[in-house]
């Protein structure tokens, strides 16, 4: 006979097994892989696409673009250089890398020129050191974020994964202690080739950074991909969740603002919102459950000011609010259906997204860059907000997909260039960038 106590245990049991699988496992098999999903194929779609491959374009993860300025800015590692360098994918080969490593490359994308190059260049470090031993300027980029402060002044915060140094300046086994990423600031006038760094920011808090949203004032937000740096509770994120936000102010201080690695924490709900969505943000914050961060990937700024943090697992993109303690709080959550990489605004404060339709495909895509092409989706998030109703919307569309990633493939950001209409995508490995004209 069991007990009471043994019953209800076994109760909780199969009511917790029947949830895992309705909440978990069935979110796994459609969201995260993405079986039964219909992918389009790049010809449905109202876009002329190519690739415009060279070399200096190869591996670029992250995209700005300058809307007034009319420049793209590319932050490009090298193939060869991120396939074996890279600690989101555990890849620590230091020697792979090129020399001076990652550029952040410029192209004109109203002037083609005869090549069609756009008048592509480097815009080089100045005033800044890279990791000690590994050449004076070596720079290993990811993701980006820039603001434009004045007319002419360009800032860029950039993820820089640096080899980490032991003391004899010698390069030491990234796979054991992780590699010594930093954010680092930099300052540039528009139509220049230097930009000045101003200075570096290195915290726990910043342990496995992907991608940066400067919010004015030299603060920002950064996300960490995984828990950890390197071990075993990485490998358990995809599953049980995992990864973090954090908050660092214009001193470089850094803290958690919200993590995937704990329960649910409770946070103070003591927010300080814009008056518009004060309303919406007490209704959302009383109804909605609070969903743990899996692998938060390339997170934004949008233009009402709320942090949009993709997820590559769960296709959920969670919406925060920053309180008055620094802290993110959660108050909505746009579903998507697929893993997502970077999300960015265009001009008008769209959000647009790179997606991974096949995950398995991504996998074995990045594995193998320069033969196999991975399956692309970009999708538009736009958001309306109905003050009669008081009603926050985000409607999701899929602007573009390419099911064979014939030409649109491997694609981590992409940005929307609203004048033309163009798409232009980087791609975190794979050895070109892409750009899809309007027909
Ligand atoms: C590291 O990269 C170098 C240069 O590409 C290569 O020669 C070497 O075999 C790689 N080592 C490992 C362990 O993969
Ligand atoms: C990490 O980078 C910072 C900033 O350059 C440097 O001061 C520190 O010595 C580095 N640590 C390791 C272990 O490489």
């Amino acid at each position: 006979m069991p007990t009471a106590a043994t019953s209800i245990y076994y109760a909780l049991v199969v009511a917790w097994g029947a949830s895992f699988y309705q909440f978990y496992l069935r979110d796994v098999f459609t969201t995260t892989l993405g079986l039964g999903r219909v992918v389009q194929d790049i010809g449905e779609f109202p876009y002329d696409c190519r690739r415009i491959v060279h070399p200096r374009l190869e591996a670029c993860e992250d995209m700005w673009l300058d809307n007034e300025g009319r420049v793209l800015y590319a932050a490009c590692a090298g193939t060869e250089a991120r396939v074996n360098w890279c600690q989101a994918a555990d890849k620590f080969n230091v020697s792979a890398r090129r020399p001076g490593a990652s550029e952040l490359i410029a192209l004109d994308i109203d002037e083609p020129g005869v090549e069609g190059m756009y008048n592509l260049r480097s815009i080089r470090p100045m005033g800044y050191t890279g990791a000690q031993g590994d050449g004076d300027d070596s720079f290993d980029l990811l993701g980006f974020d820039a603001e434009v402060l004045d007319g002419d002044t360009i800032q860029f915060y950039f993820v820089n994964e640096r080899p980490p140094v032991g003391p004899f300046n010698n390069h030491i086994d990234a796979s054991v202690v992780g590699i010594n990423s930093t954010i680092d600031v930099f300052e540039m006038r528009r139509g220049e080739e230097v930009m000045r760094h101003l200075r570096t920011i290195l915290s726990r808090a910043v342990h496995d950074p992907n991608r940066v949203a400067a919010l004015g004032q030299g603060e920002f937000v950064v996300s960490n991909f995984h828990s950890a740096k390197t071990g075993w509770r990485k490998k358990l994120d995809f599953v049980i969740g995992g990864g973090s936000v954090a908050f660092c102010n214009v001193n470089g201080d850094c803290h958690t603002a919200v993590s995937g690695d704990e329960p649910d924490e409770i946070l103070s709900a003591n927010i300080d919102p814009q008056p518009l969505y004060k309303e919406y943000l007490n209704k959302a914050l009383s109804v909605l459950p609070k969903t743990k961060l899996k692998l938060p990937n390339g997170l934004t700024r949008g233009f009402d000011n709320l942090i949009y943090v993709p997820s590559s697992v769960d296709g959920q993109i969670r919406v925060y609010a920053i309180n008055s303690h620094s802290l993110l709080q959660q108050i909505d959550t746009v579903y998507t259906g697929m893993p997502l990489d970077n999300i960015s605004p265009d001009a008008r404060g769209d959000l647009y997204v790179a997606g991974f339709p096949d995950i398995r495909a991504t996998v074995k895509g990045m594995a193998d860059p320069t033969n196999l092409d991975v399956p692309s989706t970009i999708l538009r998030i736009r958001k309306t907000v109905d003050l009669e109703r008081k009603k926050v919307d985000y409607r999701v569309e899929k602007v573009l997909e390419d099911r064979e990633g014939k030409i649109v493939s491997g694609a981590t950001t992409v940005r929307h260039d609203v004048r033309t209409g163009r798409l232009w995508m980087g791609a975190a490995v794979h050895p070109y960038i892409m750009v899809c004209d309007p027909r």
